[in-house]
């Protein structure tokens, strides 16, 4: 949450900081701000909503920012303040000379404050922020040294953070470090950029280093020095970014969402890619490097994830359980955190998550790491904090996704439970050989079903047109596409904000029934399996209250037209990968939907794409 960018070069900062913004909206987009430095002169430039508004005021002043080539910048997802644009970053300090951009939370920050007041310092905002500004101004006055002062400062600071510093009387210089928030350097020439995320500098550079924690790096033109906060000079491990600037392209598509969506049948090729090889052979996952023995001996499997991640791990849980034989449980990470969990070297705890720096599911596999448990780690991104706490770590290979809905990364999470279940299954001999080759073979066939489907996206897009006035959506499922329900549920109510809930079927007669009357849309997974026929008399039910009808269904069953008031058609797959084919239309739902109403499909309100907070 909240997205930090920096330059320090020969080129004019203002559009760089700006493109980089634009490129890290999706961790955010309340307010935003640039800091430069003019003639010798810190400067600020803030403003209240979407990054435009930041645009259109620096655009005014455009001939005399671009003066600087120097300058700092952020995105905000507001925790303490309002999304005002006093509240806006970059904040400073009473004398204007320093600046400041932060992604965390100083938790410290009340006793701080209450310190600087003390001191005289005269606060502007209500962020936990400005206590930065104000303490490394303190530092600075002491020391005369930027590095110093931001060391000095950091030391007094309790919480989590990923901070960028610029100072007037310090010229060309960004001093950046952090604490339990990602932030790299991109290495230019004769230039140097901070970013939260490599989208915001993959541009203009591949090369980068990641800043580890507590590793604070001072920035000028034509040198990097890099420290720990106990100022030893540490080795700098420069790396090659593996993203390509093409990634943050639309590709001619409305939205990145729509375009995320229709990405997957590749994504699914990805995930595939060298690891399921042949029917015949074995699942080759050469990343889970717990030994053969441990993993015939595990009693217990625990997966923790968030939101989409959390539906991707239910589908993983039910297939596990399934092919394996072992006990899985899946907990929310803000729920495993508070509690006192069971848990050691038996048990194999998985994290899951898209960023990799969902902040609860870091402190979850941290704890369970502490126990003693394997950590096995699935995510989008092998660069992340997360997938720094890996002992095994499974990267799901969806590419860069910016879409705030998550769509192509589920699919990816979804498929690699496969794998990794049919994996666990073959070392156990656990599953029945020739349903395994069945589930492979039907797992290469999925990516031209899922083509199928994007074939027919206007069947959706007219059912979308027909209930988009909907005020409340029902998902109805049993099984292993429970999950999908509550995925697409989840899926329509963040990004068009409509009350979306996911049931399993059978639950319905228990309460969610009393709801049902002829304003009130029911989307029933008929998916042909075990629970198909639950799933129909289900439907009835509710089709006797009044409830509008929708199938999403693999049946060619016509006894079913007189039931659904709305049909969505999908091609035949066995019940066990049904979910990742039924996602699909239920994302292209949403979307629609969302398009219809005209809402903001990739950037919906409230939201951000990492949420590195608790
Ligand atoms: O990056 P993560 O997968 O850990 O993120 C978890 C959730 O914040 C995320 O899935 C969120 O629910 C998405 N907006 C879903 O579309």
């Amino acid at each position: 949450m909240c997205g930090i960018v920096g330059y320090v070069g020969n080129k004019s900062a203002l559009d760089i900081l700006l493109e980089g913004l634009t490129n890290l909206e999706y961790r955010g987009y309340d307010s935003a701000g640039i800091a430069v430095n003019v003639d010798g002169h810190v400067e600020l430039y803030k403003a209240e909503g979407k990054l435009q508004n930041l645009k259109d005021i620096t655009f005014e002043k455009k001939e005399h920012i671009s003066k600087s080539t120097i300058g700092i910048g952020h995105i905000r997802w507001a925790t303490h303040g309002a999304p005002t644009t006093i509240n806006a970053h970059p904040h400073s300090c009473n004398c204007g000379r320093v600046a400041v951009v932060h992604n965390g939370i100083i938790e410290n920050y009340k006793e701080l404050r209450a310190k600087l007041e003390k001191e005289g310092c005269v606060f502007r905002s209500q962020t936990d922020t400005e206590t930065v500004a104000h303490l490394v101004a303190k530092k600075f006055a002491q020391t005369h040294d930027l590095t110093e002062a931001v060391r000095l400062a950091t030391k007094e600071i309790e919480g989590a953070y990923a901070l960028c510093v610029i100072h007037q009387d310090i010229k060309n210089t960004i001093v950046a470090t952090r604490r339990n928030a990602p932030l790299l350097v991109g290495i230019g020439e004769g230039e140097y950029y901070v970013a939260s995320d490599v989208p915001a500098i993959i541009k203009y550079t591949k090369k980068a280093m990641y800043l580890e924690d507590n590793q604070i790096v001072t920035l000028t033109p034509d040198s990097m020095k890099l420290i720990d906060i106990d100022n030893n000079v540490i080795s700098q491990k420069i790396e090659i970014l593996p993203w390509e600037p093409v990634a943050l392209s639309k590709m001619g598509y409305k939205h990145f969402m729509l375009k995320e969506i229709h990405e997957q049948p590749d994504v699914v090729r990805n995930v595939l890619a060298g690891k399921l090889r042949a029917i015949d052979e074995n699942i080759s996952l050469n990343e889970v490097t717990l030994d053969k023995e441990s993993l015939k001996t595990l009693n217990r499997i625990q997966i923790v994830a968030c939101g989409t991640s959390l539906h991707a791990a239910m589908v993983g849980k039910y297939i596990m359980e399934e092919l394996c034989g072992i006990a899985v449980d899946v907990e929310p990470s803000s729920e495993y955190i508070y509690r006192k969990t069971v848990g050691d070297k038996n048990t194999l705890v998985i994290g899951v998550s898209q960023s990799g720096e969902t902040a609860d599911t870091i402190t979850a596999v941290r704890q369970a790491k502490s126990r003693g448990s394997h950590i096995l780690i699935v995510t989008n991104r092998p660069d992340s904090t997360m997938a720094r706490e890996a002992d095994s770590l499974i990267p799901v290979s969806a590419g860069i996704e910016v879409s705030v809905a998550a769509t192509k990364s589920y699919t990816a999470q979804v498929i690699s439970f496969y794998l990794l279940a049919i994996y666990i299954a073959e070392i156990k001999n656990s599953a029945n050989k020739e349903n395994l080759s069945n589930l492979k073979r039907e797992l290469i066939l999925l990516p031209q079903k899922i083509e199928k489907v994007l074939s027919h996206k206007e069947d959706v897009q007219a059912c979308a047109r027909r209930f988009a006035n909907s005020k409340d959506f029902i998902f109805i499922a049993r099984g292993i596409n429970y999950a999908t329900a509550l995925e697409g549920a989840l899926k329509l109510k963040e990004i068009s904000y409509i009350n979306a809930t996911g049931y399993t079927a059978g639950e319905l007669k228990h309460g969610p029934i009393a709801m049902l009357d002829e304003s009130m849309p029911v989307l029933s997974i008929l998916m042909k399996g075990q629970v198909y026929e639950k799933i129909l008399s289900n439907s009835e039910e509710a089709k006797a209250r009044n409830a509008r009808m929708i199938a999403l269904t693999d049946s060619d069953d016509t006894k079913i037209n007189d039931l659904f008031e709305c049909i969505i058609k999908v091609p035949e797959i066995i019940e066990t990968l049904s979910p990742v084919l039924a996602i699909v239309p239920l994302q292209l739902l949403a979307y629609y939907i969302a398009e219809f109403l005209g809402k903001d499909v990739d950037q919906p309100r409230n939201l951000a794409k990492s949420v590195t907070v608790e």
